[in-house]
């Protein structure tokens, strides 16, 4: 009974994983699809107990009487994880999401790492078959990489380290040389085993996962953030094989491949190739590029001026960017919707895919501060619509909205679809002054003659436009 029992729940916990992304798809069904998500993890994780704790014991099916120490010990490891876990939901910032999705991708990698090893510590090498060993070898590559450089991520999201790429001489080699002996230990590994082999591996796909994500650039940061997202998926899988645990292995290939297609949409967004994204060094930080051109003098408006220009428009656009999470203007902004909206003004919001610092970053706080899906449309679906609006309010966006991607071909983020919000009669840019988005490059947008600059926090200022409506 309890292996089939457990089969069983691994199964129909499977199944929840694949709704849970169906219902992650879009806005309406993505409460559901994350009901759907809890509920298959906490199947899983209550029959994998149980089959530990059976397994443990060595009964058959029945469950041990009194409290083995793997029982203590996996109750200890979960409140302890639980604690941690809440205390760092419930302080967390959305802003500071971006940062906590990296390290959790990174503690994702370190248990690959160490299923990997204590595989190895478990079963002696010469008892060990070539498949046992190739997969514990490939988990512990990929589970190194996704840790060291998802602690990368960490550190560049955070602020905590300079985004701007590392460009070793000959990084590409380097990375490229890194791969070619790891194929290389792997054969040797399956072949005719050594510790040394397993030591050299770890410490090499340790090293690479620091040269590859600290050579990336800021603008590319996006595709990193998913890319990792899908290594650690992998990372699990492979611990799956060792483990010989197929929920494992199910749920890893889940969000390898869900991760790996939005590295896929994330590179059409920004228009580049994936190998052009690992070879890295797009967009930079801290020095403005850019900055040395004349793009002339900007304007400056007041909220007074912008609430007259809303009431007398027919059409606005709105699209934010990262400063919006930022000021945590997302309630003001809707508020300030449904004002116009109740004055007969028709109002849509234009998302870039990489607005923000998370896919769907902008979607999410859209719909926490309940503003109707129907008016949120994604940049392809608006960018024609440019032309016939008479205000664009650019809440907090700056690299999304950078006509430099398409008229500089020097621009470090040359070839980067935007939002064509200069398209529009009068755009409104709110931000706090005339620094630089995240790729650091300056924006000829906010010199346009059709461009007035809303200095200060965008909270603030919208809602000094909702008072002075
Ligand atoms: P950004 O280019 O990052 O610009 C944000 C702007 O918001 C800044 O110019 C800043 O100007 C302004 N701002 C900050 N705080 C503000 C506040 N309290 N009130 C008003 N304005 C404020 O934003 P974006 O257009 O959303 O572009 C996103 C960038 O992040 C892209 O380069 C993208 O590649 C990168 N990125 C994206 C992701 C994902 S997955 N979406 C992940 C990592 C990186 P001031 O400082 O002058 O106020």
């Amino acid at each position: 009974m309890t292996q089939s029992l457990i089969t069983g729940s691994y199964i129909f916990a499977g199944l929840c994983f694949i709704l849970a992304l169906a219902g992650l798809s879009k806005h309406e069904s993505s409460k559901r699809g994350n009901i759907f998500g809890m509920v298959g993890m906490a199947i899983a994780l209550l029959f994998t107990i149980l089959g530990t704790v059976l397994k443990v014991t060595g009964s058959e099916g029945v469950a041990p009487s009194g409290p083995s120490w793997a029982i203590i010990a996996i109750l200890v490891a979960m409140a302890a994880g639980a604690v941690i876990g809440i205390f760092f939901a419930l302080r967390v910032e959305m802003t500071g999401m971006p940062e906590l999705i990296a390290l959790l991708h990174s503690f994702v990698g370190l248990t690959a790492v160490l299923v990997g090893w204590n595989a190895y510590l478990e079963v002696p090498l010469a008892d060990s078959t070539g498949l046992h060993r190739g997969e514990l070898f490939v988990g512990i590559f990929i589970g190194a990489v996704t840790f060291t450089g998802s602690i990368i991520a960490y550190l560049k999201l955070s602020a905590k380290m300079r985004s701007k790429p590392l460009m070793l001489p000959n990084h590409n080699v380097i990375n490229l040389a890194a791969v070619v002996v790891i194929i290389g230990l792997t054969v040797w590994f399956v072949l005719e085993p050594h510790l040394w082999q397993l030591v050299l591996v770890t410490a090499i796909s340790l090293a690479l996962g620091v040269h590859l994500v600290t050579s990336i650039g800021g603008g590319d940061m996006p595709v990193v953030v998913s890319m990792l997202n899908s290594y650690s998926g992998w990372a699990a899988a492979a611990a799956g094989f060792t483990l010989d645990n197929d929920l494992l292995i199910i749920t890893g290939a889940l969000v390898g491949s869900s991760g790996a297609y939005l590295s896929y949409i994330m590179c059409k967004a920004m228009n580049r190739s994936f190998i052009s994204v690992i070879a890295g060094g797009f967009g930079s930080d801290g020095e403005i590029t850019g900055d040395d051109k004349d793009y002339g003098e900007h304007r400056e408006t007041t909220a007074s001026e912008v609430a007259s220009l809303l009431t007398n428009a027919r059409s606005v656009i709105i699209t934010p960017g990262y400063g919006m999470a930022v000021a945590q203007a997302q309630a003001a902004v809707a508020d300030l919707t449904s004002k116009l909206r109740a004055q007969g003004v028709e109002v849509r919001f234009g998302i870039h895919p990489v607005a923000g610092r998370l896919p769907g970053h902008m979607n999410v706080l859209l719909a926490e501060a309940k503003v109707p899906y129907d008016v949120v449309l994604e940049m392809d679906e608006i960018n024609d619509d440019f032309p016939s609006t008479d205000v664009v309010l650019v809440i907090g966006a700056n690299d999304t909205v950078n006509p430099a991607a398409l008229d500089d071909p020097h621009s470090p983020i040359a070839g980067m679809p935007v939002l064509e919000v200069w398209n529009a009669t009068t755009v409104i840019v709110f931000k706090r002054s005339m620094n630089a988005g995240y790729a650091g490059v300056q924006n000829p947008l906010f010199f346009k003659e059709n461009t007035m600059m809303l200095f200060g926090d965008a909270k603030e200022r919208v809602e000094d436009i909702i008072r002075a409506l």
